[in-house]
């Protein structure tokens, strides 16, 4: 029998392509910038797995091509990227890497609320760009963040590691959920409340719910026009999940007084958005598991997903079990 192929058609940790050829052959793209869609569908038409990041969209299309396919492997934890009808139809496993960038990404969302808060990005630019001519007191007030309210839109496990940072902070936690987390009350004296309310209290709204039908633009023009004048919007999760044209609308109206994100509707963002021309919100470019540690095992992850569907092992992080039980 021929030997399994894997493809990766970006840039992965090396030891990443090591392990994956002890158990087969390995189609390896050594590039950083995003495969051109000719050449990925040519590797995909002969791989057996793809370990691929969140940028890249796999539906039914793609899946046409790919007749070899018993698994791709997401090197994220979100993973509205893949077509999960699509690929269970097909009996291709889909999996992702959840947990191991959970800190990483708390950390991410705690240092761009505070960027927001403090003004950090704005008053680094003000002093390189030569613009302090002066020290005055009300040079760059910011708001509060110890002792203050927020509110976290997704109690999963970003948004309990999120919590316990606010908790070090001595913040009031508000927290709005699919399933109330009694553990987490207990444990971080967060309070379940009704989307409304944590709108309406909340001085920093923190967004950190997958994207699903459900959660598409959970925060629109209704959701802005009950938060605090004064409250700071921050995103991490991904960029659907808010409607954009109704966020500039209320930074550029007053209605809410900054932004942080890290994720956009359209990725990357455009030159042209008017959230880029606003000194009072805060962007990152997709950065939120950026670290050398948590990207390194977040490959192995996927790489140990994707062998363990390859020697007909079930994964640890399978996404759709219907097709493990079909093939039984
Ligand atoms: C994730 O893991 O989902 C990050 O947002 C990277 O896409």
């Amino acid at each position: 029998m021929s030997k399994p192929r894997f493809f990766v058609p970006n840039r992965i940790n090396g030891e990443v392509i090591q392990y994956l050829q002890q158990y087969g052959n390995v189609g390896y793209r050594d590039k950083e910038e995003k495969i051109s869609e000719e050449e990925f569908l040519e590797g995909l038409s002969r791989a057996n797995a793809l370990l691929c990041y969140s940028r890249q969209k796999i539906n039914g299309r793609i899946l046409e091509q790919a007749p070899l396919l018993k698994v791709v492997s997401n090197i994220a934890v979100g993973y509205d990227n893949l077509d999960l009808g699509e690929l269970t139809k097909r009996g291709v496993l889909a999996t992702n890497t959840p947990g191991i960038l959970t800190e990483t990404t708390a950390d991410l969302t705690f240092s761009i609320l505070m960027a927001a808060a403090r003004r950090v990005a704005e008053a680094d630019q003000y002093v390189k760009s030569g613009q302090w001519q002066e020290w005055f007191p009300s040079l760059m007030l910011g708001k509060d963040v110890f002792g203050a309210t927020i509110g976290i839109i997704g109690m999963g496990r970003i948004g309990e590691a999120v919590a316990r940072r606010a908790k070090g902070f001595n913040m009031e936690i508000l927290y709005y959920n699919r399933s109330r987390k009694k553990d987490i009350e207990q444990k971080l004296g967060a309070r379940y409340v009704s989307l409304k309310h944590l709108l309406q209290k909340s001085d920093y709204v923190v967004v950190l719910v997958p994207l699903t039908e459900e959660t598409k633009e959970i925060i629109g023009a209704k959701e802005f026009a009950l938060m605090k004048k004064d409250a700071i919007l921050v995103n991490v999760s991904r960029g659907a999940t808010i409607d954009e044209t109704a966020l500039i609308h209320a930074l550029q109206e007053n209605r809410i007084a900054g932004a942080a994100l890290d994720v956009y509707e359209k990725e990357p963002v455009d030159p042209e958005n008017q959230l880029l021309k606003m000194t009072n919100v805060v962007t990152l470019p997709h950065i939120g598991s950026a670290t050398k540690e948590t990207r390194g095992k977040m490959a192995m992850k996927a790489a140990r997903n994707a062998v363990a569907a390859i020697i007909g092992e079930p994964p640890e992080n399978l996404l759709n079990k219907e097709v493990l039980q079909k093939a039984k």
